[in-house]
């Protein structure tokens, strides 16, 4: 359940009139929803209550400060995966925010940085991360705290693109030698073997791969302290899907109702770095139709969103429901399959300014006819929306408005011509 309603044939957030959001701030413009945003992340911290959970809200789904900050208002911790999405916690999160860094190639400035800034965990990819890790926090006299990120290599479970625990990708540590691995840095001065780590991939839509993962992680926990890795944490990562088309996404305690015997067992903290389950829904990337089309025997509505601001429908293949803010009398007002043939509407692509085939935010999509200057709302947009955004074309990046009961703020404004080439300025010669 969102925040986004219709009420009277017209698209509302919260209290406030999608209409009046492009008034105010023009568009292209991501709008979120608070409420939704807290809702979602209350959903996770209540249906894991049991087991105390870290919840470390993943800034990749959507770093915004304003975003991020809310969430550490309301209790969350950070998984971050660059320095500059460190950078971004620390910015937005309270004094003492727990933030797990992950990723494949963390640069040896970004370990001391973290480092120094007191990092909750290393979620540690590979062999050679492992050892540098602990030469750099030995040379600062310290011990790094290390959660062992396991390829738990279980059947693929999503998108192949954004599938991370099928073998032969590049994440996490091969379930077959993790625990040589470990028994290399028994007793390393510069470590602390601290966790398990396992992220399967994302968007998921089923509990058996979380069921499987969780079985291969308590035998390989009992490994690792075993040999003497003082193993107290348990990281599932994120992945936890959200209804693009209809109403596919299964609710926060199904995931618990399958980890949450693992962490008893274990006696294990448990870390979950949820991102598209908090933000995924609570956003939508507010258009303009510029013009309509028709061509090659198709029609397009060519609006001003285009995939430098949602590259996910032209990079995954990814379904997002998108439909009029302000609907005529001819159709639906909101319809609940989008699939569907639905009455009133007529097959067209929705495409946007930029120069490439690939540019649409949707294919053969059953939509009203729309006139120039009409608004389109595209949904679950919140999470890989902005955060994935380019500046392709010289196209500068949406605003981003932030809804909360009946008032609206700006949490990003629209960037600006002279943001697009301050960093070259300087160098002209
Ligand atoms: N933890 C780690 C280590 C991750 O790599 C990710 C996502 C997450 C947590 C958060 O996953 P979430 O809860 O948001 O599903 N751009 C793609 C998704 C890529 C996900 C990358 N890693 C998309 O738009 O679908």
């Amino acid at each position: 359940m969102d925040h986004f309603q219709y009420r009277n044939r017209a698209l509302h957030c919260e209290g406030v009139p999608l209409s009046e959001i492009a008034e105010t701030y023009g568009t292209p413009t991501f709008v979120y929803s608070q409420a939704t945003l807290l809702d979602n992340l209350t959903e996770l911290q209540m249906a894991f209550a049991p087991a105390k959970p870290i919840i470390c809200y993943s800034v990749k789904a959507n770093g915004n400060l304003s975003i991020a900050r809310l969430m550490g208002e309301h209790g969350a911790g950070f998984d971050v995966t660059s320095g500059g999405e460190y950078y971004r916690a620390l910015r937005a999160g309270p004094a003492g925010s727990k933030i797990a860094f992950a990723g494949v190639g963390k640069s040896d400035a970004e370990i001391r940085s973290a480092l120094e800034n007191g990092v909750y965990l290393f979620d540690v990819e590979s062999e050679e991360e492992l050892h540098t890790i602990g030469s750099i926090a030995k040379e600062m006299g310290r011990k790094a705290p290390v959660a062992l990120r396991v390829n738990p290599d279980l059947p693929p479970k999503t998108h192949a693109k954004t599938d991370t625990s099928v073998k032969g990708v590049k994440f996490g540590l091969d379930i077959e030698t993790i625990l040589e691995v470990a028994a290399g840095v028994v007793g390393h001065p510069g470590l602390d073997v601290i966790g398990l780590h396992m992220h399967l991939g994302s968007p998921i839509l089923k509990v058996e791969p979380y069921e499987q993962g969780c079985a291969k992680g308590l035998q390989l926990i009992a490994a690792l302290r075993t040999m003497g890795h003082p193993v107290s944490v348990l990281n599932m990562g994120g992945g936890f899907g959200i209804s693009y088309r209809q109403r596919e996404a299964l609710p926060a305690s199904a995931f618990a109702k399958v980890i949450l015997p693992a962490i008893a067992e274990a006696k294990c903290q448990l870390v979950l770095e949820p991102g598209r389950f908090i933000v995924g829904n609570a956003g939508v990337l507010l258009s303009r139709v510029v013009f309509n089309k028709e061509t090659g025997g198709k029609r397009y509505i060519i609006q001003d969103a285009a995939m430098n601001d949602l590259i996910r429908p032209t990079l995954y293949d990814s379904f997002h429901r998108i439909w009029p803010v302000n609907p005529g009398a001819e159709v639906p007002e909101c319809p609940t399959d989008f699939e569907a043939a639905i009455p009133g509407t007529v097959e067209q692509d929705v495409v946007g300014p930029v120069c490439e085939s690939g540019d649409y935010l949707a294919k053969k999509r059953n939509l009203p006819a729309v006139r120039r200057g009409d608004l389109l709302a595209t949904f679950s947009a919140g999470a890989y929306g902005m955060s994935m955004s380019s500046n392709y074309n010289a196209r500068c990046r949406a605003a981003e408005v932030l809804v909360t009961g009946g008032t609206h703020r700006s949490i990003r404004r629209r960037e600006r011509p002279e943001d697009l080439v301050a960093c070259e300025e300087d160098c002209l010669k």
